[in-house]
C-alpha cells in the first residue's frame, strides 16, 4: 500500500490540478472566441468518439467561481491551466478580444483571492484556425504569431502570474496532429510533422526572452510528455529500436531544449523528413528555463518493426493487468526511472510533475458518490514514486493532478473521465469524488 506523507516533501513544493481551456471552457462562439483547430476537427465525421465536440464542454467559462471553490476545497497551492489563443486572439494575430482577456483576468484574481498559485499553460493545442488555414505549425510564421500570443497574455497577466509554461506536450500536438492524424488538424505526413515540432520548439525558445521582460520574477518552462522506454527483447534488434523510439519520444526534445541540438540517430532516421533548422534556431529553442514540467502517465515496451513508422519501432503489449480505462499500464516506478534518467542526462534544474492522473469507468453510487478509490491509490502511488525520486536526488517543485474536472479527452470526447471532480455533462452539476475528498486529507497538513 502507498504510504508516502505531505509532511515528506518540502514546504515549497506545488500541490496542484491541471485543466487546459479547451477541455473544460466550453463557451466556443460567444463573447469574441473563434473556433480552434480543435472545433473544427470535432466537426469532421468520425474524429471523435460518437461525435462529441469541446462546444459545452464543462462550461468552465460560465461556472468559473464554483469551479475556483472546487480547488479551493480540495487545498491545494497551485492551479494549472490554459489559456485559450483563440478567444484572446480570434484570428490567431492582430485584434484582441478584451472580453477573452478579461476572462482570464477573472480567473487568476479569483485564483489569488482563494491563496491559489496560478501556473498559466500558453498552448494546450487549440491552435487558433485561421493560423492552421495558413500552413499551421510546419509553417514557420506559426512560431512568430506564438511569441505575439505570449506577449499579449503576459503583458496583461504577467503582473500577477509567476509562473509560465509555454507548450503542453509538444510531441502530441504535432507528431499525433499532423503525422499520425489521431490529433487535430489530422494530418498525416511525416516532414511536416517533424518541421512543426521544430517550430514549436521554436516559437518556446522565442517566447522566453518576451516572458522575461513582460513577467518581473517570472519563473518559465516548458511541458514535456515522457516515457520511460523499455526493450521487449534482450535482442540487439530490440534493443537497437528501442533506442531509436526513445528517439523521438524523448530525446527530440529533451536535447534541443538542453543545448544539444536534436539527436544525430534520429535525423539519419529521418532523411529527407528532417526539418529545415535556421541559423540561430537551435540557440533559441536553448534558452535558459528555470524548471521542466512533465507530464507523466506510462513507459512504453519497443520491439523491433521494419513497417513500424519513422523509428521502425513497434509499442508492444505489456500484459499488465493493473491498467486505467485507457488501457495505459499503471506504472508508478516508470516515474522514479524517468525522472532519474532526466536529472542524470540532463541537469535540468527544478521539475515539476505537471501532469499526473487517469481515467476509469467511474459511475455515481447509489448514494450518489463516486467511490474511485483506484484513482486515489494511482495518485498515491505515484506520489510514493515521487519520493523515492527525491531520495535519489531528484529536484522536484511540485506535482499537479489531471484533472480538476471530468472534461472533454480529446479524440476520446467525453467516454474518459480523468477528475477528482465528477461533472454530469447534461446538467453541469459537479460532485467531489472519493478521489478529491481523499486527496484533499492527504494535503490536510
Ligand atoms: C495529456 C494531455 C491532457 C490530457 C491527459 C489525459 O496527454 O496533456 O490534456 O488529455 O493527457
Amino acid at each position: 500500500m502507498p504510504r508516502s506523507t505531505r509532511a515528506q516533501f518540502p514546504d515549497a513544493f506545488r500541490w496542484g490540478v491541471s485543466t487546459s481551456a479547451l477541455q473544460i471552457e466550453g463557451a466556443s462562439d460567444i463573447e469574441g472566441r473563434r473556433p480552434s483547430v480543435w472545433d473544427t476537427f470535432a466537426a469532421e465525421p468520425g474524429r471523435i468518439r460518437n461525435g462529441d465536440t469541446p462546444a459545452v464542454a464543462c462550461d468552465h467559462y460560465h461556472h468559473l467561481d464554483e469551479d475556483l471553490d472546487l480547488v479551493k476545497a480540495l487545498g491545494v497551492g497551485a492551479y494549472r491551466f490554459s489559456v485559450s489563443w483563440p478567444r484572446i486572439l480570434p484570428r490567431g494575430t492582430g485584434a484582441v478580444n478584451e472580453a477573452g482577456l478579461a476572462f482570464y483576468d477573472r480567473l487568476v484574481d479569483g485564483l489569488l483571492e482563494r491563496g491559489v498559485e496560478p501556473w498559466l499553460t500558453l498552448y494546450h493545442w487549440d491552435l487558433p484556425q485561421p493560423l492552421e488555414d495558413a500552413g499551421g505549425w510546419p509553417r514557420r510564421e506559426t512560431a512568430l504569431a506564438f511569441s505575439d500570443f505570449a506577449d499579449v497574455v503576459s503583458r496583461r497577466l504577467g503582473d500577477r502570474v509567476k509562473r509560465w509554461i509555454t507548450h503542453n506536450e509538444p510531441w502530441c500536438s504535432t507528431i499525433k496532429g499532423y503525422y499520425e492524424g489521431e490529433f487535430a488538424p489530422g494530418k498525416r505526413d511525416l516532414a511536416a510533422a517533424m518541421q512543426a515540432t521544430h517550430h514549436v520548439l521554436l516559437s518556446h525558445g522565442l517566447a522566453l526572452p518576451v516572458l522575461r521582460s513582460n513577467v518581473v520574477g517570472g519563473q518559465c518552462g516548458i511541458a514535456l510528455s515522457l516515457h520511460p522506454i523499455h526493450t521487449a527483447t534482450d535482442s540487439e534488434a530490440d534493443r537497437l529500436a528501442a533506442t531509436r523510439h526513445d528517439g523521438l519520444r524523448n530525446r527530440w526534445f529533451l536535447d534541443p531544449l538542453h543545448g544539444r541540438g536534436y539527436p544525430e540517430d534520429v535525423l539519419r532516421e529521418l532523411g529527407p523528413a528532417a526539418p529545415t533548422i535556421a541559423e540561430g534556431d537551435l540557440a533559441t529553442i536553448a534558452g535558459k528555463t528555470d524548471f521542466l514540467g512533465i507530464n507523466y502517465y506510462f513507459r512504453e515496451i519497443i520491439a523491433d518493426d521494419p513497417e513500424g513508422g519513422p523509428m521502425r519501432s513497434r509499442v508492444v503489449e505489456t500484459g499488465a493487468s493493473d491498467v486505467t480505462g485507457f488501457g495505459w499500464e499503471v506504472y508508478p516506478e516508470g516515474l522514479t526511472e524517468l525522472l532519474l534518467r532526466v536529472t542524470r542526462d540532463y541537469h535540468p534544474g527544478p521539475i515539476a510533475i505537471t501532469e499526473n492522473g487517469a481515467t476509469y469507468p467511474d459511475e455515481m453510487a447509489a448514494d450518489g458518490k463516486i467511490h474511485d478509490e483506484r484513482r486515489a491509490i494511482y495518485i498515491h502511488r505515484h506520489i510514493d514514486a515521487l519520493r523515492d525520486a527525491m531520495n535519489g536526488g531528484v529536484d522536484l517543485a511540485g506535482y499537479f493532478v489531471w484533472s480538476l474536472l471530468d472534461n472533454f479527452e480529446w479524440a476520446e470526447g467525453y467516454s474518459k473521465r480523468f477528475g477528482l471532480v465528477h461533472v454530469d455533462f447534461a446538467t453541469q452539476e459537479r460532485t467531489m469524488k472519493d478521489s478529491g475528498r481523499w486527496f484533499a486529507d492527504f494535503l490536510r497538513p
